[in-house]
């Protein structure tokens, strides 16, 4: 043990094995830093310090709380970078394809957060769903109505949870009842980017919902909003479905491809999230890396709807900045976990080999990078904020016999990652505070 005397401002230090991501463990030999007995010090609701309990006990001022997780795993609080709130009560309705589900279940349940009081509602059942999940960052949609995005924003912030989301923009093809148009559409996201980016934890993310369902005139617009806001979030849906793409083709029938229609209006860019990006060609594939934007993958939702495969291979040799993403509720689960077990499949039905490693890093790291908050979340680097999950690796009776099994790192995430859920999550903290997860 060192003798380095007491930090007096820790006011907390927690105890387990700790696990985080410095890099990509595809890219990196070190990308990620393990201790089996490890420690957190926690000051001000950030991370002071991660390491070796041995080499940092000694930091410990005598008035500090200390907590002792041994025996489970502390890692990062995961980042979902796609999920809809206002889907959460049509999670798992059966239908034949993403167009039918939109116009059968979708539109009719977002309806509804016309109602403010409803919205807030669903925003609050939806947050401590994901913080029940292990889920502390996410970058969600709302509806079309000012009121949704206002809900979600208040509830995060009651929470004190470090979120995005944005009121989704659509001005055709779609019921009359969701429509907004390019000038209101534009002049509501403008008001919510001023009431509610970077205020406090939460910020904003323009959000035309996919291209079939905005004019020329409204994806011009959210070009503006992007260039008047340039650490704007934005984030839309790309290539997930094989109609969706030959539909939008005939819409544009000057783009190139479905992901230039977005490029012609500026919305490729660093902070910009483009969920599934399955249908891609090569030339779409470098422009979105040389943009810097990021792709949420969400096998699940992918998997559920019959979308397609996310192709890892063509991903990874043009060095795409993949993430994580539940897409709830055209996904069926809340849980990373399961997002794990179904991009783990994915990704075998084509031949990759997706390392239990890789999808941990990609909930957490590589989510933090797309978003550019590397250094407020995603890892225990010394003054990120400390938002971070503690996993049982006896949580069920079959998790605890394969867990008694694994003799590497890999293993022991793995089975979670396979068998887990909801129940593995044994505490969550937030800005260092343990949250009281509601059992439902
Ligand atoms: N494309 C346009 N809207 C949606 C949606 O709500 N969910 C999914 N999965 N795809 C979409
Ligand atoms: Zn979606």
């Amino acid at each position: 043990m060192t003798t380095t005397p007491p930090t007096p401002s820790i006011t907390r230090a927690i105890r387990g094995r700790v696990l985080h991501f410095l890099h990509d463990p595809q890219f990196h030999e070190d990308a990620y830093q393990y201790w089996e007995d490890g420690l957190l010090l926690v000051t001000a609701g950030r991370i002071v310090a991660a390491g070796d309990y041995t080499s940092l006990a000694s930091r410990i001022p005598a008035d500090a709380e200390v907590i002792d997780h041994r025996g489970k795993l502390i890692v990062p609080g995961f980042i979902d970078t796609h999920v809809h709130y206002p889907q959460t009560d049509i999670i798992a309705s059966p239908s034949p394809g993403l167009l039918h589900w939109l116009d059968t279940y979708t539109f009719p349940e977002e309806r509804r957060f016309a109602e403010p009081e409803y919205a807030r509602a669903v925003a609050g059942f939806f947050t401590d769903e994901l913080l029940r999940n292990g889920t502390t960052s996410a970058v969600v949609w709302s509806t079309v109505h000012k009121a949704s995005a206002d809900a979600l924003f208040a509830e995060s912030e009651q929470r004190n949870l470090r979120m995005i989301t944005g009121k989704v923009m659509m001005d055709r093809n779609c019921p009359e009842f969701l429509r907004d148009t390019a000038e209101t559409g534009a002049r509501d996201s403008a008001d919510l980017l001023s009431r509610w980016h970077n205020k406090g934890r939460l910020a904003y993310a323009i959000t035309p919902r996919f291209a079939p369902t905005s004019t020329e005139a409204q994806l011009a617009a959210c070009g503006e909003l992007a260039k008047a806001y340039p650490d704007a979030f934005i984030q839309t849906h790309v290539a997930e479905n094989r109609d969706e793409v030959k539909w939008v083709a005939e819409l544009f029938p000057d783009a190139r491809s479905y992901l230039d229609v977005y490029d012609r209006y500026g919305l490729l860019r660093p902070g910009a999230f483009y969920g599934h990006a399955i249908y891609l060609d090569q030339d779409d594939r470098r422009r979105l890396a040389d943009s810097g934007a990021a792709v949420a993958h969400c096998p699940t939702s992918n998997l559920f709807l019959g979308s397609g495969f996310y192709d890892f291979h063509q991903s990874d040799a043009n060095r795409l900045n993949v993430t994580l993403a539940t897409d709830v509720g055209g996904g069926t689960s809340f849980s990373m976990f399961r997002t794990m077990n179904a991009a783990h499949k994915v990704a075998r039905m084509g031949g990759y080999h997706l390392t239990a490693l890789r999808m941990f890093y990609l909930a957490t790291r590589a989510a933090a990078e797309a978003l550019g908050w590397s250094n407020r979340i995603g890892s225990f680097s010394e003054g990120c904020e400390a938002d971070f999950i503690v996993l049982d690796p006896q949580a069920t009776p079959l998790i605890a016999r394969r867990s008694g099994r694994s003799e590497t790192l890999e293993e022991q995430l793995f089975a979670f990652a396979m068998l887990g859920d909801d129940r593995v999550i044994d505490s969550v903290y937030v800005m260092g505070e343990a949250v009281q997860v509601p059992i439902v």
